[in-house]
């Protein structure tokens, strides 16, 4: 395993080396295909990059984007929407063509197709250069819940009660959550060739304790990451507290 932990002070520190990680792949490679998040844990670094290229640091005209997933059944006319998501905090800010931004698309009639073309979407890409990650209280990563396999591509899953419940403070109520999305499989993000996981808050702690130095299991998803060859994890002390209690 080659993980590359970084801890830092707080949330504001994490977003900075987390978005110069980012940053450093798009100096290398001005054409890179960047997988990108949505969740609360992004925000800051997304920030970040935005403040990069506004002051000349950083030009996204030429990159490429893939999202790891979208909610069943919403699209851009949805404010909570990862495509919402993800113009207003991302796209809409920078430069790069969004054409060359790409999210499954919840509006799909028909999923299986969806799923499909989605997987030929990044295959046309030549692959991933770096996934950004977030971390579910579930441990999942995507949405890929607990018990999923770690090979599999582009699908469509159910919601875990959990994920519905961590979800609902960005919508009116519990029950607006959607209960399905597409998401890149687990196979997909392993196939990047850089992985970035970033995480905060204590909440995050033992999920992150379980990921990084417990068992390789299906049980954590985000535990597939230990298989990788090339990761970077951006945490903040309070998402660090079990590690450091217990390594
Ligand atoms: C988002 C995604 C999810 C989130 C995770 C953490 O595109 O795929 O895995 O990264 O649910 O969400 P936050 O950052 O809101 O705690």
């Amino acid at each position: 395993m080659s993980i590359k932990l970084i801890i830092t002070k707080d949330y504001e520190e994490l977003s900075a080396r987390a978005a110069g990680v980012i940053a450093r792949q798009v100096k290398e490679k001005p054409n890179s295909t960047l997988g990108l998040a949505t969740g609360s844990s992004p925000i800051g670094l997304y920030d970040c990059l935005v403040g990069m290229e506004q002051a000349g640091e950083l030009d996204f005209s030429q990159v490429r984007s893939v999202n790891l997933d979208e909610y069943v059944g919403l699209g851009a006319e949805h404010d909570q929407s990862y495509i919402s998501f993800m113009k207003e905090h991302l796209f809409d800010r920078i430069s790069i063509d969004q054409n060359n931004t790409h999210l499954p698309d919840g509006h799909a009639a028909d999923l299986d197709a969806e799923v499909r073309r989605y997987d030929a979407v990044i295959d046309s890409m030549g692959g991933i250069d770096i996934q950004l990650l977030g971390i579910g209280h579930t441990g999942h990563i995507g949405f890929n819940e607990p018990g999923e396999c770690f090979t599999k591509g582009t699908n469509v899953v159910e919601l875990d009660p959990m994920t519905i419940e961590a979800n609902a403070r960005f919508f009116a109520s519990e029950a607006d959550v959607p209960r399905r999305a597409i998401t890149m499989g687990i196979g997909s993000i392993m196939q990047a060739k850089k992985l970035l996981l970033v995480a905060n808050g204590e909440g995050k702690a033992e999920i992150v304790y379980r990921a990084l130095f417990g068992p390789i299991t299906p049980a954590v998803p985000a535990s597939a990451l230990q298989l990788h060859q090339d990761v970077v994890v951006v945490i903040d002390e309070a998402a660090a507290k079990v590690i450091r209690e217990r390594t």
